[in-house]
């Protein structure tokens, strides 16, 4: 590859559409990418799952099969971003506990937190490029591997979710044992998040050296706390992982992204603590998160539901969206994940409508 085909050892980039989206830069049309955009809905995924006998841990450690399945949406479909196949969960399995994915309930710690004397059980002093590494290097063979086509999205989950899981055990509506938790034990609580908060810093770095050109914070339940709650156990760590990020990273800092599910109470909050883009999810109106957040990128937020509508019924609702929205400063997602019961057609129109109508609309 000659000189000017290659940026930082990588391949040069075709379509950084959603980097200068992020950076609050002007767009000819709407990025569009979607959470969970690889998965049990692509028939490619369930057959490579098949075809490798994989669980899937051992998809998520086998840098080859992440990468294959990262890559499966992108040649499918006309995405304007990748997102690294792999979960939240791995920084509560780098700290020592066990989690299995049980098909058709989730995530399973046999041995949560329930005390606080529990948390001693937990590892100190990790090693991330031990015990992470195949995160990392599935990121570098992707970024290869995408040839420029789209920018690599690298992830972490934030503090407060992860103490919902690791308490938790399992998934929950409520998460009220982490929720207990927490107002029984609020300084044990907040060590807690802290020791995640400083690995999260340590792992999303590590991710950008690998090769990962934007990064998203998830903190998928936020939904079960209110504002109070929300100031105590996720806001400050939050804000504490951006600043140390960009501030280890420095002239190298990708954009970096904040979803908190659920926490429409804490848009401008959210929108001042230094990422670039908010995601929200689909009970955000637009306009009132415009209103609120004016000085960043805005990303979602379909109701993943409405995939299961019409190519009709779809296409009107893609083009609300977009002009409840606007063209610029805009990433266009689903306000949450894909469903395994989504079909891929379907997907199919909610992009190309993003890509054709932001366009029309740039154009008047
Ligand atoms: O395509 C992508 O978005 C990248 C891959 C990705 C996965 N998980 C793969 C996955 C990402 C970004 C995640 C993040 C994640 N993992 C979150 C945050 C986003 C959100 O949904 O709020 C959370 C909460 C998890 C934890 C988790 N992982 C749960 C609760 C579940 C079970 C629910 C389900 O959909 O089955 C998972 C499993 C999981 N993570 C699957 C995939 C493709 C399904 C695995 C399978 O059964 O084959």
């Amino acid at each position: 590859m000659s000189e000017s085909q290659v940026q930082n050892g990588f391949p040069q980039m075709k379509n950084d559409l959603i980097l200068r989206a992020a950076r609050g830069e002007v767009t000819e049309r709407v990025p569009v990418w979607v959470m969970r955009q690889a998965g049990r809905y692509l028939p490619e995924f369930l057959k490579l799952k098949e075809d490798n006998n994989a669980d899937f841990f051992k998809m998520v450690q086998t840098p080859e099969l992440a990468c294959e399945l990262t890559l499966q949406p992108i040649r499918r479909f006309p995405l304007d971003a990748a997102i690294i196949f792999s979960d939240i969960l791995v920084i509560p399995q780098a700290m020592g506990m066990i989690v299995h994915m049980i098909p058709g309930k989730g995530p399973v710690f046999p041995d949560p937190l329930r005390e606080p004397s529990d948390l001693e059980k937990l590892k100190k002093d990790i090693d991330l490029v031990k015990s992470l590494g195949y995160v990392f290097s599935a990121i570098t063979l992707t970024r290869q591997k995408l040839e420029g086509k789209v920018p690599l999205i690298g992830f972490s989950g934030a503090p407060w979710t992860l103490m919902c899981y690791m308490i938790e055990g399992e998934s929950s509506k409520t998460f009220n044992k982490a929720r207990k938790f927490l107002r029984q034990h609020l300084q044990i609580s907040q060590q807690l998040l802290q020791q995640m908060t400083d690995l999260i810093i340590d792992y999303l770095v590590l991710q950008v050296q690998a090769g990962a050109q934007m990064l998203q914070v998830f903190e998928s339940h936020a939904e079960a706390i209110g504002y109070d709650t929300f100031t105590v156990c996720s806001l400050p760590y939050l804000k504490q992982i951006v600043q140390k990020v960009k501030e280890k990273l420095g002239p190298d800092c990708v954009p970096m992204t904040i979803f908190a599910k659920g926490a429409h109470y804490a848009i401008k909050d959210l929108s001042q603590i230094g990422y670039d883009v908010v995601s929200l999810d689909w009970t955000v109106l637009p306009k009132e998160a415009r209103a609120v957040a004016p000085n960043v990128t805005l990303q979602g937020n379909l109701d993943p539901a409405c995939l299961y509508a019409s190519h009709e019924e779809i296409c009107q609702a893609v083009k609300k969206m977009l002009e409840n929205f606007g063209t610029q400063r805009h990433i266009a997602n689903l306000g949450h994940g894909m469903h395994p019961d989504h079909e891929p057609e379907k997907l199919a129109t909610f992009i190309d409508t993003v890509h054709s109508y932001s366009e029309k609309m740039n154009a008047l």
